[in-house]
């Protein structure tokens, strides 16, 4: 009876192994599927180009969190399919704007930008039905210009004057969209009148101003969208947010979300060459001295860098929760742009290097072991013709020459040097 016994001892271990062996390979098979069908949610195919805008990566700057011992972490805002972050405002201003009627489909958006938002502007209006008319500055760069006018955006290219001017690109195009609303208004009275009603043409749906730097609007999706999607991409392991200013709406949003989930996250603005909110940020007066009395240049040159510094405070700025600020060059942007370049394969505009410039600054302030996240605004594709090309550079003494981050006082072999800005 023996044999039996043993034999029956046997089956059941077989037994025992096959049962073990199939619930792991089964578990297996289901982790996988479930895994695949993680991934098989995340390349779902978005509905238009509206839900493609966002949820873009954060991605580790390598060569700057090797360099400096902290997570320097940047918000991939270029592979936005507009091309920038402004992609985000262009939507969140046109759906409001839907929302309270003060656009209606078929109408005419109009912004006075220098580029990116007028870029997103052009791209996702036609998602809504809706077209885009832009005045920009003369001295942007042109392949700017060429964009929108691909992109089918009307576009007005008038001289660089003061926001108290009233032919400041800004002011022709709150203009625009007020004549836009003036002719819709004559075709809707002669359109009562049937004899008329054929003549109604694409205009009769009026105009609406985007005014991306006072509408809030702007600050609502960073608020909304940017600091959500960066505050889940740390999984609330976050030190330190940093980031230049335009209009405003970015570094505000996306600071003042971030304050709100921990308070102990430091937010800092990188302010350009000409720009005074240094000034305000730290000693709360707007102050530039390229601004000041007998100094202002009839055309004046203050920086390289595009989209980002001012001289007024907007109400998008208004919103910003900041703990401190630090000055940029246009070299420091210049350099970072061509370190990224040379070490990461980054190819980033010029916003983008004076935020990582930016995050360098920071992270030599807060010493090793932090994270940092900043924004990579646009890709240097934008970029071509001023901050890309060396005989643009060469004029105005930016030629870049650096081998690492010695342009920011970390040299070969060093870690990182802490200093109070
Ligand atoms: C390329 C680029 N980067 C950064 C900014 C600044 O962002 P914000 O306007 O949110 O301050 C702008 C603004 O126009 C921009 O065009």
């Amino acid at each position: 009876m023996a044999p039996p016994a043993r034999t029956t001892g046997a089956t059941v271990t077989l037994l025992s192994i096959l049962a073990v062996l199939s619930y792991v390979m089964i578990n297996n098979s289901r982790s996988r599927s479930k895994s695949s069908s993680r991934k098989a949610a995340v390349k779902k195919p978005s509905t238009g180009l509206v839900a493609a805008i966002g949820n873009t990566p954060l991605i580790r700057i390598n060569s700057l969190s090797d360099a400096t011992g902290c997570e320097i972490l940047g918000k991939s805002e270029f592979l936005n399919p507009g091309g920038s972050v402004k992609d985000r405002v262009a939507v969140k201003i046109i759906e409001e704007a839907l929302e309270c009627g003060a656009l209606a489909r078929g109408g005419v958006v109009t912004e006075g930008s220098a580029g990116s938002t007028a870029i997103s502007l052009a791209t996702v209006a036609p998602a809504y039905g809706c077209r885009c008319h832009v005045v920009i500055p003369d001295d942007a760069a042109i392949e700017k210009s060429q964009i929108l006018e691909a992109l089918g955006a009307t576009v007005e290219r008038v001289r660089p004057v003061s926001i108290t001017h009233k032919e400041h690109f800004v002011n022709i195009a709150r203009r625009r969209a007020l004549e836009a609303n003036e002719v819709a208004l004559k075709h809707h009275e002669t359109s009562n009148d049937v004899n008329h009603h054929s003549k109604c043409s694409a205009d009769s749906k009026g105009g609406f101003f985007a005014d991306q730097f006072e509408n809030l609007a702007n600050y609502r999706a960073h608020y909304e969208g940017t600091g959500p999607e960066i505050w889940e991409q740390v999984g609330g392991k976050l030190d330190a947010f940093v980031a230049a200013a335009g209009t405003g709406g970015t570094v505000a949003g996306v600071s003042q979300f971030l304050k709100e989930k921990k308070s102990s996250i430091k937010c800092f603005l990188i302010d350009p060459p000409g720009s005074g909110l240094f000034n305000k940020v730290t000693r709360g007066v707007m102050y530039t001295t390229e601004e000041a009395e007998g100094r202002r240049l009839k055309n004046p040159f203050d920086t390289v860098t595009e989209g980002i510094g001012i001289n007024r405070l907007t109400e998008n700025f208004k919103m910003a929760a900041l703990d401190g600020a630090f000055r940029g060059s246009d070299l420091e942007a210049v350099e970072m742009s061509r370190y990224l370049l040379k070490k990461d394969g980054l190819f980033v505009g010029s916003s983008s290097a004076m935020n990582c410039v930016g995050a360098v600054k920071v992270a030599q302030q807060m010493g090793p072991g932090h994270t940092i996240v900043t924004i990579l605004c646009d890709s240097g594709m934008r970029h071509l013709s001023k901050f890309y090309n060396e005989k643009y550079l060469a004029r105005y003494g930016l030629t870049p020459t650096a081998s690492g981050l010695e342009f920011l006082g970390i040299g070969a072999g060093e870690k990182f040097k802490i200093y109070i800005s």
